[in-house]
């Protein structure tokens, strides 16, 4: 396991200190972090790894982003056992690399310094749930219009890295690969990235998004809200989809028809039924013929919720290359109430369709937080 001294070469700054000496101390007493300590990051960028809830969720979003997944290896013997030292060595690497140390026998430790608020965010899929015998999260249904294909469906292991710096990200994402070898094999690696903005950041169509996010206690609750089940106490889900964006027909679409699509502006993201950007959407607003200002197959008409159960907490990023697009990722209690009657909605009818080709798709079940001296998912493995 990871050890408990902070590392060396890591200068914390005071209040980060305070911070991370509460959670270290506190654990040991069964208190967990305050929000306050759980976001406390030094002028290095060290994002503490031990905590209630994971990292990478309710962060900032960091700039830039790999998701990764595996399917695992089997050898002879108990699959469930192997699962166990996969994830204890995996939580090793992972407080490891989000400290700024290289992972054991790492041959570039450098690498991981300063670890820019790197955080690895590791979730499975209902495959390895089945493993343990515990735990339903269920798959993701394929929704019209998807075309997915198999090297970005769903996957045994995931890991959301996300850090500040592509560097240090990618080293991350190879230091853990290395380590996973023979143990399982790479199915995707999907690197994202975003320029964040005052409200959320710019996709590749140029829109804001990430505007009308849930925020404090909403948040919350949407993400990790009471009524979970005690294996995915402190844990959540992440459904991960990805969308090519036509860009060339995008191009063709004026100004007009772009927000039309939407149902906010482009130019600075505030709803067609109001002046600012934190205006509310209001589908029942109507211009001077009585027409809606918002169309009803509006990305904004269709996407939100239509009650309290439905609330996400959106965390995408943009990626580009051969095809360029969005790597849409949210986090959910139950996407069974939330995600998917969602995305069953915007897939039948959303405006924006014309323009996404979904390509990739998967649900995992986000492992709780990890307390110093415990494993990622130990409360899930030996619940029964
Ligand atoms: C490439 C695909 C997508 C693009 C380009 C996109 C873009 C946007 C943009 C620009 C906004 C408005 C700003 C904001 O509030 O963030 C928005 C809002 C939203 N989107 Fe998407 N989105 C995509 C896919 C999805 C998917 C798959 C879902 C869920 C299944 C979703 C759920 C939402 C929600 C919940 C809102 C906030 C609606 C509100 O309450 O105002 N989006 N999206």
């Amino acid at each position: 396991m990871a050890s408990t001294e902070l590392p060396r070469r890591l200068v914390l700054g005071s209040s980060a200190a305070a911070a991370l000496g509460g959670m270290l101390t506190g654990f040991g007493t069964g208190r967990m972090s305050s929000p306050r300590e759980a976001t406390a990051v030094n002028a290095d960028g060290y994002l503490p790894f031990y905590g209630k809830h994971q990292r990478g969720i309710l962060d900032a979003q960091q700039t830039h982003a790999v998701f990764a997944g595996w399917d695992l290896h089997w050898r002879a013997g108990s699959k469930k056992d192997q699962l166990r030292a996969l994830l204890q060595m995996l939580t090793d690497d992972a407080a490891r690399l989000a400290s700024g140390r290289g992972v054991l026998a790492d041959t570039e430790p450098e690498m991981a310094q300063p670890p820019c608020q790197l955080s690895l965010t590791a979730g499975v899929g209902q495959a390895l749930l089945d493993v343990a015998g515990h735990g339903h999260i269920g798959t993701m249904p394929e929704f019209p219009g998807d075309q997915l294909q198999e090297r970005y469906g769903q996957s045994d292991l995931l890991i959301q890295f996300c850090a500040q710096d592509p560097t240090v990200l990618h080293h991350a994402v190879r230091a853990v690969s290395k380590n996973l070898r023979g143990l399982a094999t790479r199915r995707f690696a999907q690197t994202g990235f975003i320029q964040p903005a005052e409200h959320g950041f710019r996709n590749l169509f140029g829109q804001l998004d990430g505007i009308n996010n849930p925020a404090g206690q909403l948040r919350e609750a949407a993400v990790f809200g009471s009524g979970q089940d005690s294996w995915i106490e402190h844990g959540t889900t992440l459904a991960l989809r990805r969308f090519e964006m036509d860009l060339d027909g995008w191009d063709a679409v004026d100004r007009a028809g772009r927000d039309y699509a939407l149902g906010r502006r482009q130019s600075d993201g505030a709803p067609l039924s109001g002046q600012q950007v934190d205006d509310p959407v209001d589908v029942h607003a109507a211009n001077e013929l009585g027409l809606p200002k918002i169309a009803a197959n509006a990305h904004v008409a269709l996407a939100r919720p239509a009650s309290g159960e439905e609330v996400i907490h959106r965390r995408g990023y943009n990626f580009a290359g051969e095809t360029s697009g969005l790597l849409f990722a949210s986090y959910q209690r139950d996407p069974a109430t939330s995600f998917i009657p969602l995305q069953h909605r915007l897939a039948a009818a959303d405006a924006l369709n014309t323009w996404l080709k979904p390509v990739g798709s998967g649900l995992y079940a986000i492992l709780p937080g990890v307390r110093e001296g415990c494993y990622l998912g130990q409360t899930w493995l030996e619940a029964v």
